[in-house]
């Protein structure tokens, strides 16, 4: 099983934060152990396709429409997207599910439009803190997965699984609710990557990486400093010694 851990910068850094990120990035990491990306904003990708261009670093966008061009005022297409060297894409973070109010149908069609265009989709799932405290966690992880990943093959995914409440709170699930879920999504996905995402960081990547079936990170807070997002993968690939 391939290993994954992904920046998400989300809507941080100007053009020229971005740059100096990146560049700092290219210089010290350098692994071919695992798969690492940025997921950029798309005003940054085309200045770091050129700064990844020689390094292991590869690039990927967070949100993408589904149609190849046309009237989507505001809308980026997966042509566009190729266009900059871009090879992974987020679909379905809580952010665009919850603020944006995107919806299982939607991510799929995305999914979908994703890997026919040669992608690799990252596609999040997460249950709240509601449906958690009334145990329906399992509940809607099982459908988040059924309906954004219906008709698709499983082969060409990755899941990552964010608990909602565990997202930018500094506080990451606990060991035991991350397994349950990992191990639960990998019956549903026998061969799909699954990264955990939520508040993971360089004082919780060993623990993290140590649970079975956590096959990579999904990183916000964190991979916004260099040496923060190397720390967690060097600690990720002595933990898996991969
Ligand atoms: P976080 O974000 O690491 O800041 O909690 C993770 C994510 O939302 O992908």
């Amino acid at each position: 099983m391939k290993n994954i851990i992904a920046a998400n910068w989300k809507m941080h850094f100007d053009i020229n934060e971005a740059q100096d990120v990146a560049r700092k990035m290219a210089e010290i990491i350098d692994t071919t152990a695992i798969d690492t990306i940025v997921c950029a904003n798309f005003i940054h990708l085309d200045r770091l396709n050129t700064i990844f261009q020689k390094t292991n670093i590869k690039l990927g966008a967070q949100n993408m429409y589904f149609e190849e061009k046309g009237a989507f005022t505001g809308e980026t297409s997966p042509i566009m997207l190729k266009s900059v060297g871009c090879k992974y894409v987020i679909l379905g973070h809580s952010e665009r599910r919850h603020i944006f109010k995107e919806d299982d149908n939607l991510i799929n069609k995305k999914t979908k439009s994703a890997i026919e265009h040669g992608f690799i989709p990252i596609v999040c799932v997460g249950e709240t803190l509601d449906d958690r405290n009334s145990n329906k966690a399992f509940h809607v992880i099982e459908n988040q997965l059924k309906n954004s990943l219906d008709g698709i093959d499983l082969r060409k995914v990755v899941i990552a699984y964010e608990p909602v409440w565990a997202i930018g709170t500094g506080v990451a699930a606990d060991k035991k609710t991350i397994e349950e879920m990992h191990n639960f999504i990998r019956k549903i996905a026998t061969d799909t990557p699954i990264l955990y995402g939520g508040s993971v960081k360089p004082s919780n990547a060993e623990e993290l990486a140590s649970i079975d079936n956590v096959n990579g990170f999904l990183i916000g807070g964190a991979s916004l400093v260099a040496e923060d997002f190397k720390d967690i993968i060097d600690k990720f690939i002595k933990t898996k010694g991969v």
